[in-house]
């Protein structure tokens, strides 16, 4: 098949999180499969030109970009780095040339909705440069929802796009895209699309609703999170739109780059391990302790946390526990970066106990799985979590997940089974600091009292995969049915 797939971010060019795993791997391992898969997106300020051996392609792109007019842009070639994937950067310095993705102090730019309308019309325009026609286009999130909407108006008839399914992965429904109604000039596709059913939302253009409603096909990265995002609880105000269309959404489990995430190869551990062989992580775990300043003992249990501190990771609900959970005789770390009330409270706390609670503000992915492998348990108290990577990883290290059964959560994690010895992590249901309280509460008993079960979990849990072999496969699923509904549409 031909592929496209356009998104704001990929590792390793940029990350701001999840999203960018997903795009950075997906495509490799479709192209594996045989496909013909092309990846675009911005050229941000910190995508190195000449570190990447980045390309110009002769010529530009014309972007009508309605009432302001047409746009231009160059476009800079590189390769998905262990691949031959083409991946396609936009270059356009007053929209992409800045240091941030999305925003600034915590303000998403001003003129955000110019930013990615641009990046959807480019994308789509690309085609032509490249004489590429592609069967599927595939877009991820808000930020290139705005592309099937284009698809079905402005690029009906395009030559290169006429024939094209559209899908759309939703990776969060909390963003949205959310502009002044003056977005739709720039849109161009006319004002009738400006309605209840497509892009109208409370007086907004909503970019995401526009692609629920226009995408041929929909997913979220969990199974789970398909069926909560048609509740209120999980809609954020679009249940309705996307129970509209619930027979053509499904959910499919992120993969693990375990390329990347293996504690049997990790280059940036200071010992490895396997499931056969558990000494290193001892070494990781004292290691890990005397780099953060924590009393360096085995006996006690070591808990970690690698998040953006925002809500949706259910901070506040760690920081209501955290007074009761530090009274435990438990070491505790966290590492992340996000809203400032959070960088205070949690460094205050830090500084109070830094016997138990161990608190890096910042990203640092060295750290990250040094935490993975150092630690005995992995928390994710979430509010929502669309497919989550951490519990996954975790897994892998022996790490034992202590989560929120939400989303990818509950789809990934399976609940220990005291009598029967089964499961790989611990779950609670209710988002509130005494279930939290009373879920690390169980996982640290059954460290001190059941040392069998923490081993059979441990086992269970390292044996377990979360392939993208297995996740592309579903993915070709999809674009194969969406070209059939896509010929449906026609016939
Ligand atoms: P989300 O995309 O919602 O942030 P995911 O679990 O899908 O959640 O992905 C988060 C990714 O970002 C993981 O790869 C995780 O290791 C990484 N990450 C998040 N915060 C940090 C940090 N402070 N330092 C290093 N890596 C981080
Ligand atoms: C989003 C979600 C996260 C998911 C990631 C990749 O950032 O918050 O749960 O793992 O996308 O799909």
């Amino acid at each position: 098949l031909n592929i496209l797939i356009t998104a704001s971010e990929a590792v390793p060019f940029a990350k701001e999180g999840g999203l960018a795993d997903v795009v950075g791997a997906l495509p490799r391992y479709l192209a594996a499969r045989g496909h013909d898969v092309r990846v675009v997106m911005p050229r941000y300020y910190k995508v190195d030109r000449e570190r990447y051996g980045l390309r110009l392609l002769p010529g530009t792109l014309t972007v009508p970009m309605g009432i302001i007019g047409n746009m231009y842009c160059g476009v800079y070639e590189g390769r998905l780095p262990g691949s031959q994937v083409p991946i396609y950067f936009l270059e356009h310095e007053s929209f992409y040339g800045r240091d941030s993705l999305y925003e600034r102090d915590n303000e998403g730019y001003l003129d955000n909705d110019n930013r990615f309308i641009f990046l959807a019309k480019a994308g789509l325009e690309i085609c032509k440069m490249l004489n590429f026609s592609p069967d599927v286009v595939h877009a991820h999130d808000w930020h290139t929802a705005a592309v099937p909407v284009l698809m079905n108006t402005w690029y009906r008839h395009d030559f290169h796009l006429a024939q094209a399914a559209s899908l759309l992965t939703i990776h969060n429904m909390q963003h949205q895209g959310s502009f002044y109604e003056g977005a739709m000039d720039v849109l161009g596709i006319g004002w009738e699309h400006f309605n209840f059913l497509e892009l109208e939302k409370e007086n907004q253009v909503n970019l995401l609703k526009g692609g629920i409603y226009h995408a041929t096909l929909l997913n979220t990265v969990s199974e789970g999170y398909a069926r909560e995002i048609q509740t209120e609880a999980y809609g954020w105000g679009l249940e309705d739109v996307v129970r509209e269309r619930s027979n053509v959404l499904s959910g499919i489990l992120n993969g693990v780059d375990y390329g990347e995430w293996n504690p049997e190869a990790d280059r940036l551990l200071p010992a490895n391990y396997s499931a056969s062989d558990m000494s290193g992580k001892k070494v990781c775990k004292r290691e890990l302790q005397r780099s953060l300043g924590l009393p360096e003992r085995e006996d006690v249990p070591l808990i970690g946390m690698v998040s953006r501190l925002v809500k949706q990771k259910g901070i506040d609900v760690l920081a209501e526990a955290l007074p009761r959970l530090l009274d435990l005789d438990i070491q505790l770390v966290l590492l992340g970066a996000g809203e400032p009330w959070a960088h205070f409270y949690f460094g205050e706390m830090a500084a109070k106990r830094g016997d138990r609670f161990s608190c890096r503000i910042g990203y640092d992915n060295a750290l990250a799985h040094r935490i993975e492998a150092g630690c005995d348990f992995f928390l994710m108290p979430s509010a929502f979590e669309p497919c989550g990577l951490n519990q996954m990883y975790s897994m892998r290290y022996g790490t034992l997940p202590i989560v929120r059964a939400t989303g990818g959560l509950d789809d990934s994690v399976d609940n220990f089974d005291a009598a029967q010895r089964t499961g790989d992590g611990f779950k609670f249901w209710n988002l509130d600091a005494g279930a939290l309280f009373d879920t690390v509460g169980w996982a640290v008993h059954t460290w001190y009292h059941d040392p069998e079960g923490i081993r059979a979990l441990r086992q269970n849990a390292m044996a377990k995969r979360f392939t993208w072999e297995e996740a592309a496969q579903k993915y070709e699923h999809l674009y194969l049915e969406g070209m059939q509904r896509k010929l449906g549409e026609e016939g």
